[in-house]
């Protein structure tokens, strides 16, 4: 009887993953989003690259990294020589989580019980793919992926040990570099964004 409850994503591939995710209420973030945000890329992606959240362009477009930070990614992964096309893009929570300003929509960092409570559909994702490799950008897709949420300047470079048992390599997140006013120090961040993703993609070639 246990088995015939369990839930479809976990043996169906993507199509009954992407109705429950659809459909989560495991958090009350689900209440002000468009939309969960589903992964994005090839089932055998060996790279999965892991953001923090949907931003107000992937809220409503439902596509994860298409905003000003996906730009700054896709950036990165082009000065890299890595294809968009052939890595697994997701976040590490998958409803976008912001405070009403005007007619503004402002990013409000995940809390730990919001990670804790999406790290099912990651945990998920993370047994469908078992990519070779994770990339982890930032603090919060750090927290999710290894459990520690600790400063991300001291770790950025590193393979942690992930919870899911394979290696993660902890890197900074786009939208940081994007608010760094300083022209040189934003320079040297996009490098080390572009560094870390050239180590995830060598590790899985
Ligand atoms: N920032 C993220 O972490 N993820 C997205 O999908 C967009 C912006």
């Amino acid at each position: 009887a246990a088995q015939a409850e369990a839930p479809d994503h976990w043996s169906a591939p993507k199509a009954g993953f992407a109705a429950a995710l659809a459909g989560c209420t495991r958090c009350p973030l689900h209440s002000g989003a468009t939309q969960a945000v589903q992964g994005e890329g090839p089932e055998t992606a060996e790279l999965m690259i892991v953001g923090e959240q949907p931003g107000d362009q992937e809220d409503l477009q439902g596509r994860p990294f298409v905003g000003p930070a996906g730009q700054a990614l896709d950036a990165a992964l082009q000065a890299a020589g890595v294809s968009r096309a052939e890595v697994y893009l997701t976040n590490a929570v998958k409803h976008f989580k912001y405070v009403t300003r005007g007619k503004r929509r402002l990013h409000q960092r995940p809390n730990s019980s919001e990670i804790a409570h999406c790290r099912w559909w990651l945990d998920a994702e993370l047994a469908r793919l078992h990519p070779r490799i994770v990339l982890a950008l930032g603090a919060v897709a750090a927290q999710a992926l290894t459990g520690d949420g600790a400063r991300i300047m001291a770790r950025r470079g590193q393979i942690e040990q992930g919870r899911h048992g394979g290696p993660v390599l902890i890197s900074l997140h786009p939208a940081h570099i994007l608010r760094t006013p300083d022209r040189n120090a934003q320079m040297r961040l996009h490098q080390a964004l572009r560094d870390d993703i050239a180590t995830a993609h060598a590790i899985t070639s």
